[in-house]
């Protein structure tokens, strides 16, 4: 049987996905994707993505899900059981991602207790490698697994399965309600932090600085869109079934504008919040600005552990607070990626929540061993690659065909705009039939090239 479960009030959708949202992407993949990207430059091919396809796909997924009812799975079959394979490719890819976006947070996790003493000492970076990751060079070391990783993305994935098999409701509406205010105040304490840091200034015009010859950079763009998808929670399914649990006449328009926009006011926030810092690291270093961050995982546990030791004050207790918002922000979401996997199990073979639940998180911690051994990182870079670039642009495009050309654009439009606070134009039907799909097909196209040459 399929089960019934919806959300108690439309404030505790919007928290759940919002939590979804904003995660670890938010952190420190945003602010280093913006600075690799010509720092300010980057704010504009970012909004032209958020407008052109985010947007435009959330509004899809919410209003397929709240119409279809069901997983990605269950919506696909009721278009066609001819389709229903579609609904597959994100339950996938979404498990895939859960894999090692747990293991990420599963760092965050220990990071916190690390922060009491700053036990990463005067070099967090070999610290980062060596003590953390237990990091050999490649694939020979993957027997070695890692024990405190481990017992950390154990207890994380005890976490997850705890609150996903409390349904709905019970569980992850509840646990949105206590993540999300608690989230937003931390995040206010590090920008807050960050801003009035001596030097800061430098780092935030870094940020808000646009470089406009990077305009032209067709990795900038794709950069961008990347980001987009990632951020917004798009193609991973998750948009679908938490839509599904909602009454057939919710706002549609709005809450995908709320959800995109209170996600993007918060990378933005953020982001000049890391950028406050790191400008502080540059001035109190002598370090050239550019030299302070390194690549996307180091701005996490090894830019901001070194930030952390130069504080002029409350170093224990920043660290704290970082590494727990880091945490909660990756909870929020993975356990969006674990309703996302769990609910078609419910739909297509009517296992109970319980019963999909624990499978899910049994072959779950079995798929993250893998990124917990001294090869985990070298795995980690390959998959997230190859999952990103080509798995979830594919599915978006899938997406738009789907709906766009079979189930017809024109449809869901009539569906959710009479109950929508304010109506979405035609413009939306040429975004989801043409526009999209022929940037991501763009995209497709030159990750190929990129691979080949
Ligand atoms: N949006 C989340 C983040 O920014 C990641 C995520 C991706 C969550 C896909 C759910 C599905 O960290
Ligand atoms: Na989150």
């Amino acid at each position: 049987m399929s089960e019934n479960n919806q959300w108690g009030s439309r404030l505790g959708f919007i928290l759940a996905t919002v939590g979804s949202a904003v995660g670890l992407g938010n952190i420190w993949r945003f602010s280093y994707v913006a600075y690799e990207n010509g720092g300010g430059a980057f704010l504009i091919p970012y909004l032209v993505a958020l407008l052109t396809t985010g947007i435009p796909l959330l509004i899809l997924e919410f209003g397929f899900g709240t119409k279809m009812r069901g997983s990605t799975v269950l919506a696909y079959k009721k278009l066609s059981s001819k389709w229903e394979w579609i609904g597959w490719w994100p339950v996938i890819s979404v498990f895939i991602l859960l894999t090692y976006y747990i293991v990420i947070v599963s760092w965050s996790l220990k990071y916190i207790f690390y922060a009491f003493n700053q036990a990463w000492g005067s070099n967090p970076e070999g610290f980062f490698y060596g003590t953390n990751l237990k990091l050999t060079s490649g694939i020979e070391s993957l027997g070695g697994v890692n024990l405190t990783v481990l017992i950390s993305v154990v207890a994380l994935w005890a976490i997850n399965y705890f609150i996903v098999y409390n349904g709905i409701e019970k569980g992850i509406e509840k646990a949105s309600k206590i993540f999300m205010p608690l989230l937003a105040f931390l995040m206010l304490i590090i920008t807050i932090r960050g801003i009035t840091l001596p030097g800061a200034v430098a780092g935030i015009n870094k940020f808000l600085n646009p470089d406009f010859s990077q305009l032209l950079n067709s990795k900038v763009w794709l950069a961008a869109y990347g980001q987009i998808f990632f951020t917004l929670s798009v193609c991973f399914g998750v948009m679908i079934t938490y839509a599904s649990y909602l009454p057939k006449d919710s706002d549609v328009v709005n809450n995908s504008f709320i959800t995109a926009l209170a996600n993007c006011a918060f990378s933005f926030i953020v982001g000049i919040g890391v950028f406050g810092i790191l400008g502080y690291m540059a001035t109190h270093s002598g370090v050239p600005l550019e030299e302070v961050v390194t690549q996307s995982i180091g701005l996490a546990f090894i830019a901001f552990p070194k930030a952390i030791n130069m504080l002029p004050a409350f170093n224990t207790l920043f660290g704290v607070l970082f590494f727990s918002a880091l945490v909660i922000a990756g909870i929020s979401s993975s356990i969006s990626m674990v309703e996302a996997v769990v609910k078609p199990l419910n739909d297509k073979f009517g296992w109970s929540r319980k019963k999909a639940a624990t499978v899910v998180a049994v072959l779950g911690v079995l798929g993250s061993l893998i990124f917990t051994t001294g090869a985990g990182l070298y795995f980690l870079d390959i998959i997230d690659y190859f999952n990103m670039q080509f798995g979830i642009v594919t599915i978006g495009i899938l997406q738009c065909i789907a709906i766009g050309w079979i189930y017809k654009s024109t449809k869901l439009r009539e569906f959710f705009n009479p109950v929508s606070n304010f109506q979405i134009g035609s413009w939306w039907d040429f975004t989801i039939k043409y526009l999209t799909p022929l940037v991501l097909g763009i995209m497709l196209i030159l990750s190929f090239i990129s691979e080949i040459k």
